[in-house]
């Protein structure tokens, strides 16, 4: 069974995420920014027979990474699979958006994972199968790239820049790094137009977290490559 955080997993695809990788037997760590929601969520899952270990992390904050570290460290030992999930959506309509608002999105949807996977960094490479999985958005993939909503498209076009650079850096490490897009998904962000129920959208993640043959510095989409 294998140790796997989830950032941002308080609600949404994050959450979703845990109850089936826990449901799946694995040693899941249910984080989010606000202890006191990670707790009530923690009891939530609990109540639905889902057991999940908790802490608190804000992916901007260094010391709550840093805690979130030792949290693992003193408890297991090693980290097998990283889900970078947390994430913000900002762009309040199609329009070219101001500065401020893509600085901020780029703060959490870019620099968060990457400040998270560096310091998990000692501990991924402790697993000997070590995986990275960044939820992009097919919003960010190039190729589909249309316009409106600058900050996070931006944000989630460099996320994948982080996939393939730390795909690279780490294979002789034997840390798999990949970037997912979920689809639109019915959360608070997708709304309730989305065209996917939460289950769907956890599906490649979960695919991605445990089983034996997947790729390395691939973007995917229900499970099979699409375009950058
Ligand atoms: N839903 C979709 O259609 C869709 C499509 C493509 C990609 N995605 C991506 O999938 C991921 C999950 O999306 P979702 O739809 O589940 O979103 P969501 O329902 O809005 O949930 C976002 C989660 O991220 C957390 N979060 C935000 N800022 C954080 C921070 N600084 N530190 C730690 N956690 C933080 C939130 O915690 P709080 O409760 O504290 O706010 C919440 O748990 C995101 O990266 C999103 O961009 C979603």
């Amino acid at each position: 069974m294998k140790v796997i955080l989830v950032t941002g997993s308080t609600r949404g695809i994050g959450k979703e995420t845990i109850r089936q990788l826990a449901r799946l037997g694995h040693h899941t760590i249910l984080t989010g920014r606000n202890e006191k929601h990670v707790t009530d969520v923690q009891d939530d899952l609990g109540g639905e027979g889902v057991i999940t270990d908790a802490c608190q992390l804000d992916v901007r904050d260094d010391k709550s990474i840093a805690a979130a570290v030792k949290f693992i460290a003193d408890r297991h030992g090693k980290l097998d699979v990283l889900v970078n999930n947390a994430g913000i959506f900002l762009d309040e309509s199609g329009a070219p958006g101001d500065i401020q608002v893509i600085r901020d999105t780029f703060e959490t949807n870019v620099l968060g994972p990457y400040r998270v996977i560096q310091a998990f960094l000692p501990l991924l490479k402790k697993s000997g199968d070590g995986r990275i999985i960044n939820l992009s958005s097919g919003m960010g993939g190039l190729t589909e790239m249309n316009g409106g909503y600058p900050g996070y498209r931006i944000s989630k076009t460099a996320l994948n820049a982080v996939t393939r650079i730390f795909a690279n850096d780490l294979a002789g490490d034997k840390i798999r790094v990949n970037s997912v897009c979920p689809g639109w998904v019915k959360t608070d962000m997708g709304g309730d137009r989305a065209t996917r129920e939460v289950e769907k959208g956890a599906e490649t993640i979960v695919w991605l977290a445990t089983a034996d043959d997947i790729p390395n510095g691939k973007f995917l989409r229900d499970k099979k490559e699409i375009p950058w």
